[in-house]
């Protein structure tokens, strides 16, 4: 098993979802109605598949191992990541909360989602289109991650 083509499949997946996002943010921009299926899904997507499986694997297995291997953990990449696993987890808490009232077909919900919305995709886009994470997964195969899953 290779660990580091996982977390990078993994990240390739997460910038399809970032596509996504972005075009729910479009409508909801325009005030279109979101299908309450596609929220749903997109929430259970983050919460489960971005947050506990990819964030989970980086934060339990790949940053120890990089810190393990010298890269110190508070003011460098290692920190600075995990910062926007913080601020993302926020937001999709936040952003949570107003999809339920949403998809209860509370109509003044449909403002209370666009910002948070419009937040989750710049921050996703710094993280996963700009290529932040690539370095991680590069360092880690640098270390021999891989090899010790
Ligand atoms: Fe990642």
């Amino acid at each position: 098993m290779d660990a580091i083509n996982d977390l990078k499949k993994e990240h390739e997946g997460i910038r399809l979802m970032l596509q996504v996002l972005q075009a729910v943010s479009r409508k909801l921009g325009r005030g279109e109605r979101i299908n309450a299926q596609h929220l749903g899904g997109i929430m259970e997507f983050l919460s489960i598949f971005v947050d506990k499986c990819h964030h989970g694997k980086e934060e339990e297995f790949l940053f120890p191992a990089l810190e393990a291997s010298g890269i110190p953990r508070e003011g460098g990449p290692i920190g600075a990541m995990l910062a926007e696993h913080d601020q993302g987890r926020r937001i999709v808490s936040e952003l949570r909360d107003a999809v339920k009232s949403y998809n209860s077909g509370d109509k003044s919900a449909a403002d209370s989602i666009k910002e948070p919305y419009r937040r989750l995709c710049r921050t996703a886009d710094t993280t996963y289109r700009k290529g932040k994470h690539r370095p991680f997964c590069n360092g880690g195969r640098e270390i021999g991650y891989s090899q010790r899953q």
